[in-house]
């Protein structure tokens, strides 16, 4: 029998943040976002990086006494390299109603910013009372877009990051952990 190919890009994976650290994190967010936005609230989380961080920070968010409504949009804004083409596509649109909803986005990973800036922007036209960002990560140096998150997990270096939902050409979503990867 032969062994099963994978057409994993090759590369390192240096650990940034371990499964513990990002858990406290979380949790840390959870309690900030309880305190600045209350309970009534519309979740919108970002496919498909961000189902992994939106599935601990809903649960987090329930012990500190939210419980939101929830729904996806899946944009697309890279190809399947590290590059991003600066088009935002939407892929798979959210199916609640959103006007007059609190909502807070959820994604990833803020980077040129593009894609948030996009989806913000579609959600206040749709008639969100009002729109707060929340991502994981912030690689503040690669911004273009004018935008900010309210609440941060980790702002982070100029650096290719995968693992706990973010991929390398599709694969790597499934690590407990943060890391940075060197392409080789
Ligand atoms: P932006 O529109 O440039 O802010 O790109 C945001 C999206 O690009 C994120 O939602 C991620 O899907 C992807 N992305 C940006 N940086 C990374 C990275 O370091 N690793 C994996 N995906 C990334
Ligand atoms: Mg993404």
């Amino acid at each position: 029998m032969t062994a099963a190919k994978t057409t994993r890009p090759p590369g390192e994976v240096e650990m940034l943040y371990s499964a513990a650290e990002i858990e406290a994190r979380v949790n840390a967010l959870a309690a900030d976002i309880a305190d600045t936005l209350g309970g009534e609230l519309m979740v919108v989380a970002i496919l498909k990086g961000s189902f992994v961080f939106t599935a601990d920070l809903l649960r987090a968010l329930h012990h500190h006494g939210v419980h939101p409504r929830i729904d996806f949009m899946t944009l697309s804004s890279y190809g399947s390299g590290t590059e991003s083409s600066g088009q935002v596509e939407i892929v798979r649109d959210i199916t609640d109603d959103v006007r007059g909803a609190r909502v807070l986005l959820v994604d990833d990973i803020l980077e040129s910013g593009r894609t948030l800036a996009h989806a913000a922007a579609l959600l206040t036209d749709r008639g969100a009372a009002s729109v707060n960002l929340c991502v994981l990560l912030d690689k503040p140096g690669k911004r273009q877009a004018e935008i900010t998150a309210d609440h941060v997990g980790f702002a982070i270096r100029d650096q290719f990051v995968v693992g706990y939902g973010l991929d390398y050409a599709h694969y790597y979503r499934e690590l407990p952990y943060i890391g940075a990867i060197t392409a080789q």
